[in-house]
Parts: C-alpha cells; structure tokens; sequence
C-alpha cells in the first residue's frame, strides 16, 4: 500500500483517481494486467504542467484504485516524441524479444517527429515498439523502429494492438485521420494492411485518435466493440469518446447499426480505452479533461487526473445494442458508514444532509426515484457554490450545470450546461454518481448514460440537497464518504 504522503493535499487534488505527483499528463497509454498487476501509462510531459515533448509516465496498481507512480517508461529519442499507444503480454514470444523464459510485454506507440512536422512534411507521425523484461520498469526499443511507415497521413497514430487468437495474429487499431486502419502481424514487427472502417460513418467534427477494438458478450452472442476518441466534435463540445457495435473477422469490422453513439456526454473524459489482457472483463479509463481547456484549468503543481476505471457491458434497448460503464467494483472499499434516506418526499427541496460535510466533498451517492418526473441534485457548499445535477423529463435528458461551480474565468467554453440523453425507458431514474472534490462521474440507468464533469470550487461540494418542483418520490438515497487513496 501507499506511503502517507502530504504530495497530495493540494487544493483541487483528486483523493480517489489517479493523478501524477507533479506535471502536466494526458492520456491513458499501454494499459496491460501482467502478473496480477495493472499497468497504466500516460502521456507525460515531466518539464512542466503543459503539453510538451511527451513521454509515457508509468503507474501500478494492484485492485485498480490505489495507484504507485513508478519513474517514466519512455523518453522521447531522435525518431521523435512517444505519443499514445498500447502495451501487450507476447505470451508466446511471437516478437522473439523474450529472454531466458521471460515473457516480454511489448509496447506499441507512435514516434511522433517535431522536426518533420515543422518541415511541413505529411509522415512525421510512425508507428514503433519497445519491449520489456521486468515488469514494464525498464524498457528498450526495437533497433528497427519504425515498424509501421507513414504512407503520407498527417494523423497516422495511437495504435491499440490485441491478439486476434483465432487467426493467431496481431492486430493493430490505428487512428489515421478521418477514418481507422486495421492492420495485422505475426510478430509485432512487420505490419500489413487489412481494411479501413469509419469514412462514412459516425462523428466527423474533428480528428479520430486513440482507438481500441475489443469483443464483449451480449446474452451469449459475441459483438466486437470499436471505440474512436474524437476531437473536437463531441456532444458537448471539445473532445469526446464514440463507439461503434458491430462484428470483426480478424480483416474488417462492420457495425450493426448507423447510430452516432457516446460513450461518456459529460465535458471531461477523452482518450478512454480498455486494459489489454483481462480475458472477457473490460476495464475502461479515460483522461479525465477535455482539450478545449485542459491546458488551462486552475491546477498548481499538476495537471488533470484519470477517471475511475469503469466495467463495460452491452445491454440491448429495444434492440438497440448499447455499451453501459459502472465504475469497478473496487472502489466500494473505500466507502465509509453511508447516511441513508428511504421514502423521501420532496415537495420543494429536500434540505440534504449536513452530515456529508465529514466527507470533504468526496462520496458515493446512490439515488433511487420512484417516478419520473424533474429533479436535481445541488452539490453546494458554504460559499454558495453549486453543481447542480438533474433530469429533464420532457427533454427525457440527464443534465450537469457548472456554470456556479466555481472558477470558470480561465477559459470561456469551461461554465456551462451539459446534456444527455436518457435511453432506458422505465418510470424509476436510478443515479450513481462518484464526487472526488473536483470532478463528479454520473452514471445512470446502470451506466446507459454517463457524464463526467470537472469544476473547481474554493471548497469542497458537501453539501447535498434534491430540489424538484413536480413532487417527486425517493425510494432511496444514499452518501457514503470514500476514503483517500494517498
Ligand atoms: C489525444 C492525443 C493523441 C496523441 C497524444 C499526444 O489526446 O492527441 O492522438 O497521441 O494525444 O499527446
């Protein structure tokens, strides 16, 4: 477990999620389960709290929420930058880079050229792998690097690689533009080109990056999930996560449907994927900003934190195949003696709960309604400000307003109301919502619809109360405290 340390008391500073101890960080990279342990790796900019030449930083965590910070993976080199990618477990030494009996984990990224890019050239962006032999501590690169050659895209990057074992190949989901490739290989180091997916269909407001490509079960049969980071163009503006559902053969992927689909409609998750080699579970995490003001928001010595990692599962909507996410179950040990309300009728407000106060603005809050009808949930503290959460019936949407949450001067798209749609039909709305002082995840319906919203208060949000003007029954409510990780 982790040492006590005072590194994590800053103001704003997320006490259930991952964050690095100081400098600017964004994406998840190489998130791999090796040895009863999960990797997670991040782009990491080590020379200040901006974005900048990016290496992968590197954390380890056992039950997934309380994290170690390792030192940094991989630097950048004279091919360029190590931008996003993927790590994998070659259990069968397919690459050869095994030693000794050692299985390598190879990570797979892209080398991204600063130099090529200012020449104003279309392939500074290549793909290349490095591998590993003690526990993704020290790594070294592949002397043959680049192992995938930009053929003259400008966006050519983030490559999601999985073994494909019925075809006992390699396969490589990569962003390139506007569209992704899917390529294959045997052996990590020599890449063909399958097929392209994407040119036609989905959300198109901004660049495809960050991809991930996996299968999950819905009632026995077998669906292949894709997931396309997107930026900007999101429902909320900035940068946001689309899926598809759909089958894969190992060459080309097809999607059931035609639908534009979110994973996450809040502001402030981008550049999620999943951890490689968790057999049929899916552990999703994102980067918990959003690139509209991510380099900007009112944090010290450190920027931006992941979310929770989050199960994902299909669930079929009057044959509307959708992907849900609930945050993992292990978070539940941090939960504290929760306060609990049942049958609570709120004509006006329900004058919440003063005892949250103990909580430091950090809880699990469970709501269960007995009919459908206008809510919200103000999180508030004592100099008036407020989040409030809610559910709009006749829009038959879900909502978040941050605009009286705090400071919001440091970038004009920051305060705002976001919106989402609801997709479960049955007269009962159902809340979790994780609160860790400067960000709220919400999942509804079982986590049919999620948002996660970041905001940045002079005091912690403990203060809960539930406003409605229609009556609104509340079969139950529940606030635990969560303890700190650090
Ligand atoms: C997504 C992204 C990736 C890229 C990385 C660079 O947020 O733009 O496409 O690899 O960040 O840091």
């Amino acid at each position: 477990q982790q040492q006590k340390t005072n590194l994590y008391n800053e103001p704003f500073r997320p006490q259930l999620h991952f964050s690095p101890k100081a400098h600017w960080m964004n994406d998840p990279n190489g998130m791999v389960y090796f040895n009863h342990t999960y990797h997670l790796f991040f782009q990491y900019y080590p020379g200040g709290t901006v974005w900048g030449p990016m290496h992968w930083g590197h954390a380890i965590s056992k039950d997934l929420v309380h994290w170690q910070q390792l030192p940094i993976a991989l630097y950048p080199d004279s091919l360029g930058y190590i931008f996003s990618g993927s790590a994998v477990v070659d259990s069968n030494n397919t690459s050869g880079f095994g030693k000794n009996g050692k299985i390598p984990l190879v990570a797979i990224f892209t080398h991204h050229d600063p130099k090529g890019e200012r020449a104003g050239t279309d392939n500074f962006q290549n793909e290349s792998i490095a591998y590993s032999l003690d526990e993704g501590r020290t790594w070294t690169k592949y002397s043959g690097n680049p192992v995938l050659k930009n053929p003259g895209i400008r966006d050519f990057r983030d490559p999601k690689v999985m073994w494909y074992a019925k075809d006992k190949k390699w396969v490589m989901t990569l962003a390139t533009k506007d569209h992704i490739t899917f390529y294959s290989s045997r052996d990590l180091k020599t890449w063909a080109k399958e097929s392209e997916f994407g040119k036609e269909i989905g959300a198109h407001g901004g660049v495809w990056e960050c991809p991930d490509l996996f299968p999950l079960k819905l009632n026995g049969k077998q669906y292949w999930v894709l997931v396309v980071n997107l930026n900007p163009g999101g429902p909320n503006g900035g940068s946001a996560t689309q899926y598809f559902v759909g089958q894969f053969d190992g060459e080309q992927f097809v999607p059931v449907d035609d639908q534009i689909k979110w994973l996450d409609y809040g502001p402030d998750e981008y550049a999620g994927i999943t951890w490689n080699n968790t057999g049929s579970r899916k552990i999703f995490l994102g980067w918990m900003s959003n690139w509209s003001y991510a380099t900007q928001v009112p944090t010290a010595s450190w920027r931006s934190a992941m979310t929770i990692p989050r199960d994902l599962k299909l669930i079929s909507i009057d044959g509307n195949i959708l992907l849900t996410s609930m945050p993992v179950k292990a978070i539940l040990k941090l939960k504290q003696q929760p306060i609990l309300a049942g049958n609570v009728h709120v004509k006006k407000i329900y004058a919440g709960n003063t005892k949250a106060s103990t909580t430091a603005g950090r809880y699990l809050l469970d709501l269960q309604t007995n009919s459908l009808n206008d809510f919200a949930l103000e999180l508030a503290n004592s100099n008036n400000e407020k989040l409030i959460i809610g559910f709009d019936k006749n829009a038959n949407q879900y909502f978040i307003d941050r605009t009286k949450a705090g400071v919001h001067d440091f970038n004009k798209d920051f305060a705002g109301i976001f919106k989402a749609p609801r997709f479960v039909a049955n007269k009962s709305v159902k809340l979790t919502l994780v609160v860790d002082r400067a960000s709220v995840e919400i999942f509804a319906d079982g986590g049919a619809t999620v948002m996660t919203c970041i905001f940045f208060t002079e005091k912690p949000l403990n203060k809960v109360s539930i406003l409605s003007d229609s009556a609104i029954r509340i079969k139950s409510l529940s606030i635990a405290g969560l303890k700190s990780i650090w």
